[in-house]
């Protein structure tokens, strides 16, 4: 990436029973700017900083930490901004479109801001299990978010997008939304790669869906957000996503 940044970028493997050691030795050498947290440490992340971005409170986890000029330690989520930024790469405009969620886990959580940031006109979470669905929706207050039943969607406008933020296609499983609700999408997002599409983009461009895009770019467009957290440079994502693409 040719952003002439100089840095020191490395896993670290922490001890799972004690991560908020790992992450002040890490800052206790004070060119540390900041580091990436990924599982299973990312809720105890969010309790470690000290301040949290409006998304990463909704997700209640963190994946950035970035040292403030003050001293003091900042948190945030950037799975969402990856997101949008790989629907904005594939000419998808999320203002004023009718939005689908499926899947309520921390995958949603996580993206639910930033999709908010851009203004769609409604967006509607919708869950296997209704309660999670309902109190992510009622954690963000406000109207135009919805949660609801796979069932449910059925009585509802069709959407524009549809974003499945389960991980099912990795058991090659279908969420059960109808094939009546997925067939009047102009796109479908799946937040899950594999080497071939996933089955819920296959199914998707079986029922006439024209666009169908798979997570890798949601992955290079996490790291790129954390980059430009850090760095305050915006890295180019095509040469680093062409060749995760090749090695998949
Ligand atoms: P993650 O943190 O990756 O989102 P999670 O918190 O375990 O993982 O959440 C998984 C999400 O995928 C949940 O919304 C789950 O639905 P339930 O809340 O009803 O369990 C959803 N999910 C997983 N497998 C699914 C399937 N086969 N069909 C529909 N939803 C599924």
């Amino acid at each position: 990436m040719e952003t002439d940044q100089i840095l020191d970028y490395q896993a670290i493997l922490a001890p799972t029973d004690s991560f908020h050691e790992s992450l002040e030795s890490f800052f206790a050498d004070s060119n540390a700017k900041g580091c990436n947290v990924t599982m299973p440490f990312k809720e105890q992340a969010a309790q470690w900083v000290d301040e949290l971005s409006p998304a990463a409170k909704i997700a209640g986890a963190v994946n950035t930490i970035m040292r403030k000029g003050d001293g003091t330690f900042w948190g945030d989520t950037t799975d969402g901004y990856g997101l949008t930024m790989d629907l904005v790469q594939h000419g998808i405009q999320l203002e004023g479109k009718r939005i689908l969620l499926i899947g309520a886990g921390g995958a949603a959580r996580g993206v639910i801001i930033p999709i908010m940031e851009r203004n769609p006109s409604a967006l509607v979470i919708a869950n296997r299990t209704e309660q999670k669905a309902l109190t992510l929706a009622s954690l963000v207050k406000e109207n135009w978010v919805s949660g609801c039943t796979f069932e449910e969607l059925d009585q509802l406008d069709a959407f524009d997008l549809i974003i499945n933020s389960t991980s099912a296609s990795l058991s090659n499983v279908l969420p059960s939304v109808s094939e009546e609700v997925i067939s009047q999408a102009e796109a479908v997002y799946d937040m899950v790669y594999l080497p071939e599409p996933t089955i819920f983009m296959q199914h998707a461009y079986d029922l006439g869906v024209k666009k169908t895009i798979d997570g890798l770019g949601m992955l290079v467009g996490q790291a790129a957000k954390s980059f430009s957290i850090w760095r305050g440079v915006e890295p180019n994502c095509k040469p680093v996503l062409e060749q995760l693409r090749k090695a998949l």
